[in-house]
């Protein structure tokens, strides 16, 4: 499921920066591709803001494995939204127990099929699991301006997408931190406030997200290199 609901702030562009082209293709197309080509994967979510009138113009719109809904005013309500999708399209299907959804951010155009297929092999199971980089600089803990202290960069990740859990249990997370008004920025922080413990799955540096202007050309760079390897 891929949450593009958000207005892209950050990115003081025209349109949401999902939208924006690289090598005439839009960010969306790209972040999508991965999921439309993995055999196991049964079908895509999109979750798209109220009256986005952007997505279906594009090609990918028309894709046999896509479905839509329209997302809320924060991340975790649009993505609220995109697994009630899934659960109505999985109903009777295998039972609530074996189905699983990938999140991943419409703005995250260069993740690897071969890192898609690496969260799936290791984190299918209760916990779940996200793909994430460990921190490589040096991290100070600041108060107006100056180091208080250093602090220990070992065992710590940033987090990326996709991440990847069982419908049902994420639901109930993300539901329960909503109800006890606690604010989370991914998915897994709603599995670990519910007392889960996530794998965290080895990426790259790579599958970053498109965020401000000028990481557009650094996706751009990506996006070539990666056409090369193919
Ligand atoms: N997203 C969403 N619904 C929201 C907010 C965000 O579906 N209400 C999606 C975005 O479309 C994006 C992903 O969540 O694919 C990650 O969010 P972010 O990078 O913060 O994107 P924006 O919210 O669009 O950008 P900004 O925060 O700069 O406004
Ligand atoms: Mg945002």
């Amino acid at each position: 499921m891929i949450p593009a609901a958000g207005g892209g702030t950050r990115m003081r562009a025209e349109r949401p920066k999902q939208y924006l082209q690289v090598r005439s293709r839009a960010l969306i197309e790209y972040s999508l591709a991965p999921f439309f080509h993995a055999g196991w994967i049964d079908g895509v979510v999109v979750v798209l803001a109220p009256g986005d009138e952007d997505f279906i113009r594009l090609p990918v719109a028309r894709h046999w494995k896509l479905h839509t809904t329209s997302g809320g005013v924060t991340r975790s309500e649009s993505v609220l939204a995109g697994l009630k999708r899934v659960a109505e399209l999985t109903q009777g299907f295998m039972g609530d127990r074996g189905v699983y959804a990938l999140v991943h951010d419409a703005a995250r155009p260069c993740l690897t099929r071969q890192d898609l297929e690496r969260l799936k092999d290791e984190a299918s199971d209760e916990q779940g699991g996200l793909l994430a980089v460990p921190v490589a600089d040096t991290l100070k803990r600041g108060n107006d301006d100056h180091v208080i202290h250093t602090v220990d960069r070992r065992n710590l990740w940033r987090a990326q997408t996709p991440q990847m859990f069982r419908v049902d249990l994420l639901r109930l997370a993300l539901e329960s931190c909503r109800q006890r008004g606690i604010e989370i920025t991914d998915e897994a922080a709603a599995m670990e406030a519910a007392g889960y413990k996530p794998l965290l799955v080895p990426g790259r540096e790579s599958n970053f997200k498109v965020t401000y202007p000028e990481d557009l050309a650094l996706a751009e760079f990506w996006l070539s290199r990666q056409e090369l390897e193919r």
